[in-house]
């Protein structure tokens, strides 16, 4: 346990980080994957000589690896195309055979990491797939060792709880642990832009359309993994891949811990929150799953923070400065799905707008363009009394606020006529092919 005493000037109480990387595996990860694999010993499920298969982001693999080593098992894993090289390196040199697996295909897509590390499991004889986002053992491991370590080392004296959330073990094991002693403890989970977790906390809607690609590893989800358990957990806070990324820097370079991009995230949500909440006599841990060596091409290289607009005073114009500059006049404007087609045009030509989000209540369901209503209606005028909901598109993609220009220029295309953004304050915004080129244009 390290206290942070620069990235914290400003704050009331104290901020404790538990350093993870002293694992032999350099992670969280090694506490985990030991306890599943003795789990699955004790109930017969792997054998002397089996085979270990898991989708994995790295950590888990290490740790895994680690553990076959020790115990004679051989391991394949398989990885998301986003994970650093470096971890996927690491792994090889481990002994692990590794199976690199597209980012952008939905889970139950036959190539998604998820799907490869199933079929792998069905057709290898005396194999295992410990699957760690729906196995149990991986929050008990933490509930056994990350709980009891956090409550000895701060001699009971712990009030707060941060951890990134990504299968949800080292959040909701330490955090049952630690609510067990102290009932009035408060946890804060951190989430990425893009990931379903605060949304289905704060609403218990699992939303499909706001899950988008960003780049923080081993945290935010696409799934709802049995790992989390949301009880557990008294908040969400969402931090942005830039964000992150310069705050993890921070801590190389102020604190000195050289620790991983999900750190960063964790500081800098718990930081958020602390700003607010915390009181002298409060004591917030958060816990720092990796080391930095995985992030050496990424986030430490200034080359790669510079192309990717998070350093210095980079000039790549991203979502937030388009609804930035639009200084909060842009109401969001919709059209309910049980709308006609005529009360559309006429709200289309209210506005001077050529398209809108169809919503249902406060989700997004749909989308409708001038252009394609006008085609409808020439071929059929009738269908000018049909709801909106007979005729709409798919719901227009979400992507995050630090998403530069090129990337949203590539996300529009002729199925996406525009992108929608939510801000800090939860607010949604649209960003319309006119924004993008006013923003290239500039
Ligand atoms: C670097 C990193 N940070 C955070 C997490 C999230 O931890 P958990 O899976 O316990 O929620 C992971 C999990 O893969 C990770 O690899």
């Amino acid at each position: 346990m390290v206290k942070l005493n620069s990235v914290t000037k400003g704050i009331k109480g104290t901020v404790l980080a538990k350093v993870e990387y002293f694992n032999p595996g350099n992670s969280m990860k090694d506490r985990m994957a030991l306890k599943m694999i003795e789990d699955a010993e004790k109930s017969g499920q792997l054998k002397p000589g089996g085979t270990i298969i898991e989708g994995t982001s790295g950590n888990t693999g290490m740790g895994l690896a680690l553990v076959a080593i020790a115990k004679g098992y051989k391991c394949i894993f398989t990885l998301s195309d986003k994970q650093s090289q470096e971890k996927i390196d690491v792994l090889r040199a481990m002994g692990a055979e590794v199976i690199v697996c597209p980012t952008n295909v939905t889970p139950d897509d036959p190539r998604s990491y998820y799907s490869v590390a199933k079929k792998l499991n069905e057709e290898i004889p005396n194999s295992i797939y410990p699957n760690q986002y729906d196995n149990l053992s991986n929050s008990q491991a933490h509930y056994e060792t990350t709980g009891p370590e956090i409550w000895e080392q701060t001699e009971g004296k712990v009030t707060h709880y941060v951890a990134g959330v990504g299968t949800g073990g080292s959040m909701c094991g330490t955090a049952k642990f630690l609510k067990e002693k102290n009932p009035n403890l408060i946890t804060v989970g951190v989430d990425s832009y893009g990931s379903v977790f605060k949304k289905y906390k704060e609403t218990g809607i699992f939303d499909e359309n706001e899950i988008y690609p960003y780049l923080t590893e081993g945290i935010g989800e696409d799934i709802l993994p049995k790992n989390v358990d949301f009880d557990l957990i008294d908040l969400f806070i969402k931090v942005t891949d830039k964000d992150a990324a310069v705050m993890t820097r921070r801590l190389a370079r102020e604190e000195g811990l050289f620790v991983g991009w999900s750190c960063g995230s964790a500081v800098y949500g718990a930081l958020e929150y602390a700003r607010e909440h915390l009181n002298e006599e409060d004591v917030m841990v958060v816990i720092l799953p990796d080391h930095g060596t995985r992030y050496l091409g990424k986030i430490y290289n200034d080359t790669w923070m510079k192309n990717h607009g998070y350093l210095g005073n980079a000039n790549f114009a991203n979502a937030r400065d388009i609804i930035n500059k639009r200084n909060g006049a842009s109401k969001l404007e919709t059209i309910d799905k049980e709308a006609t087609i005529g009360e559309a045009i006429a709200k289309f030509n209210a506005l001077g707008v050529s398209q809108l989000p169809v919503v249902d209540k406060d989700q997004f369901v749909g989308s409708v363009t001038d252009s394609k209503i006008l085609n409808l209606l020439i071929e059929s005028p009738e269908l000018k009394h049909s709801a909106v909901k007979e005729v709409m598109d798919a719901p227009f993609q979400f992507v995050g606020l630090d998403n530069t220009v090129d990337v949203l220029s590539s996300l529009m295309n002729k199925h996406n006529k525009a992108l929608l953004v939510r801000d800090e304050k939860n607010e949604v915004h649209i960003i319309t092919q006119q924004d993008l080129l006013m923003a290239i244009s500039r």
